[in-house]
């Protein structure tokens, strides 16, 4: 029976719950046992070592009809109750006084059945917490984990994430000989557990609000964070128009201009900036001002203009909604005021897509670590024309890099090409 964990790594984005929630229920039905690993991969790092048990023993009825679920040794609802409410505190000091938060205390691998992901579609954010790991970067940080996991006896990871957190998988997988060779050498693992778990079997599911990664056309997330930004577009549309006003709307992205591009076709947004193409004109204070004189000329009583944090000119110097701001003031004389969307962007309810994208994909995830034999690569469950698809992760991870480096060569082209093969100018 194969062990199946999943974790959240990286920042949230809305949909990484029904990922959690598809694979643990796939899995079940295809005969694995499930685990959940909570706050990423810091959760293998520390492991159950200082796991206590505090919990009441399971109801006699809930036991018998949650037979899958070993995860807390107390009521049914008090594992959804303890991550709300206790997670926090866990991480950081393992003294949560929250009576359910004590049951999971110390506990960071933790077995889950059907029920435990229930309801779990419409909550924002993960649920089982996500961390940025400085333990796991280290050699030694991998060593414990790889450790942890042979303790729980786990075979299989499925790990949601961005580009950084799917490279660590891959560096997880490609040194996991290393590791169970060296805990067999050092007697922290029994030669028969080395010969058991002689591989590890990853998949990677991609979750951002950045659509930030190559050979799929979208990330989990970046739906939800689209819809968000457009109804700010929207919120703000009215208010501008009433006061003849200009706005520009900083959104996120990082070193991708996906949702300040779409954001701005979505809301009619009158100039837009995106590290993949700075304006063609140099200095391009002068060409953003032309097209919004003329959207005035032409009757307009607002203007909208998006920021994407990643902007910057042809010569690499960023540009920011505060300067914007100020060269339309100053050189149009239009009273203009900065909206920064921030973490509104990331977090809240998943639409619909990212509660079916990441169902879609889980499915897959599973069948990938059930298929998987030491010689197939890695995989990234990407979409490619509404077709769910594996790709080796590797390659998309080392594409998506080619992107960044395209931009720091200037070559802007390039960049957007790699981005949409499809494009012209
Ligand atoms: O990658 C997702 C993202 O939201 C980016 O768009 C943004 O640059 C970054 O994370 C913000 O990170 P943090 O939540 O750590 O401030």
């Amino acid at each position: 029976k194969l062990r199946l964990a999943v974790l959240t790594s990286g920042g949230d984005s809305a949909g990484m719950n029904a990922v959690v929630r598809a694979i643990v229920k796939t899995a079940i039905l295809k005969g694995c046992e499930t685990y959940v690993v909570r706050e990423g991969y810091e959760g293998l790092v520390r492991g159950n070592s200082e796991a206590v048990s505090v919990a009441s023993p399971p109801r006699e009825h809930n036991h018998h009809q949650r037979k899958e679920s070993l995860l807390v040794e107390g009521d049914a609802d008090s594992f959804v109750h303890n991550l709300r409410f206790g997670d926090g505190e866990l991480l950081r000091d393992g003294t949560s006084d929250h009576p359910a938060g004590r049951t999971l205390k110390g506990r960071y691998i933790v077995r889950v059945g059907w029920d435990d992901v229930r309801g779990w579609f419409t909550s924002g954010g993960t649920l089982i917490g996500t961390a940025r790991s400085v333990a796991f970067r280290t050699y030694e940080g991998r060593l414990t984990a790889a450790h942890n996991l042979i303790k729980e006896g786990i075979d299989a990871i499925a790990v949601c994430g961005g580009d950084g957190s799917l490279t660590g998988a891959d560096v997880f997988r490609a040194e996991w000989p290393k590791l169970v060779a060296e805990l067999a050498s050092t007697s922290r693992i029994t030669e028969e557990q080395h010969k058991a778990h002689a591989h590890l079997r990853i998949v990677g599911l991609v979750g951002s609000i950045d659509n930030d990664m190559s050979m799929t056309d979208l990330t989990i997330g970046a739906p939800t964070a689209l819809h968000r930004i457009c109804e700010a577009i929207d919120n703000i549309d009215s208010t501008a128009s009433s006061h003849s006003r200009a706005f520009v709307l900083e959104v996120m992205g990082r070193h991708c201009g996906w949702l300040a591009l779409l954001a701005g076709v979505s809301g009619g947004a009158d100039f837009i900036f995106i590290p993949e193409r700075p304006p063609e004109a140099d200095p391009w204070e002068d060409e953003m001002c032309r097209n919004i004189q003329r959207h005035r000329e032409i009757g307009k009583r607002k203007t909208i203009v998006i920021v994407a944090e990643g902007a910057h000119d042809k010569h690499l110097t960023p540009i920011r909604a505060d300067y914007v701001k100020e060269v339309l003031s100053e050189r149009l004389g239009l009273d203009t005021r900065v909206t920064t969307l921030g973490h509104t962007q990331r977090g809240g309810r998943p639409c619909a897509f990212d509660r079916i994208l990441p169902t879609l994909q889980g499915v897959e995830a599973v069948d990938a670590l059930l298929e998987a034999t030491p010689d197939t690569p890695s995989y990234m469950i990407g979409i490619a024309e509404n077709k769910i698809t594996r790709v080796p992760l590797m390659e998309a991870v080392k594409m998506t890099n080619e992107v960044t480096q395209a931009i720091k060569d200037k070559d802007f082209d390039k960049a957007m090409s790699l981005r949409d093969p499809e494009f012209r100018e």
